[in-house]
């Protein structure tokens, strides 16, 4: 370990500005820590947890693709069997390895997370009340050259003459938030290996894990296997002298009949690879595919390295959460870190996530796209089902595009009764949301065959169901979008949502504007896909016609501000610290249908100000104005929120600001600010859109970047303590590289 080193926060530090590392473990904060130090690769996320943490310290291994309804109300991922578990008993009582060393051996503790390659690396010096000493390191990672492999090197040293016992197996009783998803789990010990094969509740999918280590060092006195309910160990006694080391390089293979018909051999064969190849060559194989990931998506700051480790720590994040090697998968809310959010995509994927895949790593935002191609049949059938046409993309979208949000997804935590909130059919604006992503990324990437192949039919799907929804005013001739809920979740039932109703318009035009472009240059693809979904000249009308006519809330001539929806102005104005004394319970939810925000204009989340995230066709002096109203009256009961103060804070010139939003953003995670539980739900976990986020502030914000028409500008606004910042974008193909200082961008040879 480096002896430099830089604060975060009161619980992180930064040596290198690769690195966030803890000093001291508190217990306090099992669930943040796990998170944080999580080790993935967009197939799989292992908790950042201690080899000995069992159910109750929130173990998890979390697999893509295994979605699973075990209690009959919540589908979500399902949590593998643990296969890195390791016990420790010195001279016969069991020695926890998370404990604090005592002085003067307070230094000897650390956890490490390495953001080069991802991988954890923890020390700890443990003590006995006898006075029996040990030095234990322990380090893993999450493969990226092998999807399927969880690789960890458990080291002790004896500091005194003791009796050790090492028992390193799987356990099975994993931390499931509901119910449990593989009840009928076999566990079997053989030969060289533990197995562990079950059927998840609901979905039938077979999940395998595969256990298998190597012991060096000292020779263990004596070995046997112990099986009892949901574990089964190999227990290993050993007789140590001062100096003695033990080496334990323990491999774990997860796979599941999601990935293919036969997830045993699958597993298995990754088994037997790895355990040919060793723990440093499986490193060794690991590193170039990061190595890759981080040329394209750094971006250096010079001058600030505690920034630095906050955007790579998100940047980090925002990577391996992602499904890279599927075009199957979606981006979950709260990536492969836990189970809340389901392991599923909201509109964060499309609005928070992508940006900085598509103009980084344009192949993996196509995959993400694709994905939503896959699943248009679930919108199809959310929007039949709600009396629509076309494709009302659900809010909570798992495998099959089908909607998982619940109609009671909070409780009131005063009455316990359930609350029936409406994100599920009245939040339509997940479906523009899409729409959005979809041209962003052909406008960056040039890839007309993603439009011809998928994206033409997923807008043309999108233009109709918005026309089947939108509302005709006749005595104002204008369409309206009622009974909504805008991207400020605790106002639900509300007419004409500025943000909504100005991305659906976005949606139609661009809807049009593909229709035109298919009939003129490609007739043969345009009239094979009016056919497939029975388009008519009569729907391409109704798009025109509803385009030009609908009702887009505009900036007041005298003040500036655009009203978030109708009526707005006029409910009680008021602040969110206003409102927090007026809470029975810290817990109560705050909006709909009865929450302390509902009648009021404090907001969740970036409402009206995320609008200009997304369209850059308002002065400056509307977003300013707006900034100055609305970022009072918000609460920032989202994560989603703070980013976007950064970004409208960065381009109106409050650049202290903006990096006090920048901060709030990208320490969302290391300082578990935001709520772990919302109206008796489970919502911890890392927030993916926060992370991706980082990026878009950099870049959107301090750096000032648009894209118009092809044509790329900045307008730098830099924080007072960076320097220089560089950093790589993918334009048509081609990888740019370029230099932004407080004067200006340059693009770098490269
Ligand atoms: C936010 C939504 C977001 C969801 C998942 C909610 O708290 O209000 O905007 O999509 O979390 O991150």
């Amino acid at each position: 370990m480096s002896c430099f080193s830089l604060k975060i926060n009161d619980r992180y530090y930064t040596t290198t500005g690769w690195d966030i590392c803890e000093k001291t473990f508190t217990p306090e904060h099992l669930i943040s820590r796990g998170s944080n130090f999580l080790t993935g690769n967009g197939y799989l996320g292992y908790r950042g947890t201690f080899p000995d943490w069992r159910r109750d310290q929130y173990v998890g291994c979390f697999v893509s693709g295994t979605y699973d309804n075990a209690d009959g109300k919540w589908t979500e991922l399902s949590n593998a069997p643990n296969a890195l578990y390791t016990n420790l008993e010195v001279n016969g009582k069991s020695l926890p390895l998370s404990t604090n060393p005592p002085a003067p051996f307070k230094h000897k503790y650390y956890s490490r997370l390495n953001l080069q390659n991802g991988l954890l690396e923890m020390q700890n010096y443990c003590k006995t009340e006898e006075g029996a000493a040990l030095e234990i390191r322990a380090e893993r990672f999450a493969s990226y050259d092998d999807l399927h492999i969880i690789p960890m090197r458990f080291q002790v040293k004896a500091l005194s003459a003791l009796e050790l016992t090492v028992s390193t197996g799987i356990d099975g009783n994993v931390w499931d938030l509901n119910g449990i998803h593989i009840p009928d789990l076999q566990l079997q010990a053989h030969l060289n290996f533990i197995s562990a094969k079950g059927r998840t509740v609901q979905s039938g999918l077979t999940l395998v894990v595969y256990e298998g280590h190597s012991i060096s060092g000292v020779e263990p006195q004596q070995a046997e296997t112990v099986s009892q309910g949901q574990t089964a160990l190999r227990k290993y006694t050993f007789s140590l002298k001062p100096g003695d080391e033990i080496m334990i390089d323990k491999l774990m293979t997860v796979c599941s009949s999601f990935d293919g018909n036969n997830p045993e051999a699958t597993a298995f064969k990754s088994l037997e690879q790895a355990l040919d190849k060793g723990y440093e060559c499986l490193l060794e194989e690991h590193q170039p595919h990061w190595n890759k990931i981080w040329k394209n998506i750094d971006i250096k700051i010079t001058g600030d390295l505690f920034s630095q480790a906050l955007l790579r720590f998100n940047l980090y994040h925002a990577i391996i959460c992602a499904p890279l090697h599927s075009d199957s998968l979606p981006i979950g809310a709260r990536g492969l870190s836990c189970q809340a959010y389901q392991g599923a995509a909201f509109w964060d994927q499309e609005i928070y996530n992508l940006p900085m895949l598509t103009w980084t790593m344009p192949d993996a935002a196509r995959r993400i796209l694709t994905y939503r191609y896959k699943t248009l049949g679930g919108a199809l059938r959310k929007a039949k089902a709600l009396g629509y046409s076309g494709a009302f993309y659900a809010w909570v979208s798992g495998m099959t595009g089908d909607e998982l949000c619940p109609s009671f997804f909070f409780e009131d935590v005063l009455t316990g009764r359930k609350i029936r909130n409406h994100f599920n059919d009245w939040q339509i604006h997940i479906s523009p949301d899409i729409v959005y992503a979809i041209w962003q990324y052909y406008q960056v990437t040039g890839d007309w065959s993603f439009i011809e192949e998928y994206g033409a039919e997923i807008i043309f799907e999108v233009a109709r169901f918005l026309h089947s929804h939108a509302f005709y005013k006749k005595d104002r001739d204008r369409f309206e979008l009622i009974r909504l809920l805008g991207p400020d979740e605790y106002h639900e039932n509300v007419d004409n949502n500025a943000y909504t109703n100005y991305l659906a318009k976005f949606s139609l035009r661009t809807a049009l504007v593909i229709e035109e472009k298919l009939k003129k240059e490609m007739p043969s693809s345009h009239e094979q896909l009016s056919e497939k979904l029975k388009l008519t000249e009569t729907d391409f009308a109704n798009w025109r016609e509803m385009a030009a006519k609908i009702y887009l809330p505009q900036p007041d001539p005298s003040t500036g501000l655009i009203e978030q929806f109708d009526g707005y102005f006029t409910l009680e104005d008021t602040t969110p610290a206003d409102l927090q004394k007026r809470l029975l319970d810290k817990n109560e939810y705050w909006g709909w249908p009865n929450g302390v925000a509902v009648h009021t204009q404090v907001t969740k989340q970036a409402d009206v100000l995320q609008l200009f995230v997304l369209n850059n066709c308002f002065s400056l002096n509307t977003l300013e104005a707006n900034y100055r109203y609305y970022e009072p009256r918000c609460q920032h009961g989202s994560s989603l929120s703070a980013s976007v103060h950064a970004i409208i804070a960065a381009r109106t010139g409050r650049i202290e600001e903006a990096f006090n939003y920048f901060k709030h953003s990208c320490l969302v995670d290391l300082s578990a600010t935001a709520k772990a539980e919302s109206g008796g739900t489970f919502i911890g976990g890392i927030h993916t859109a926060a992370c991706g986020a980082a990026w878009q502030i950099v870049m959107l914000g301090f750096l000032g970047m648009e894209y118009n028409k092809g044509r790329l500008t900045f307008k730098p606004n830099l924080p007072e303590a960076w320097q220089e910042v560089t950093f790589k974008l993918c334009i048509g193909g081609r990888q740019k590289a370029f230099k932004a200082t407080r004067t200006g961008v340059e693009e770098l040879n490269q």
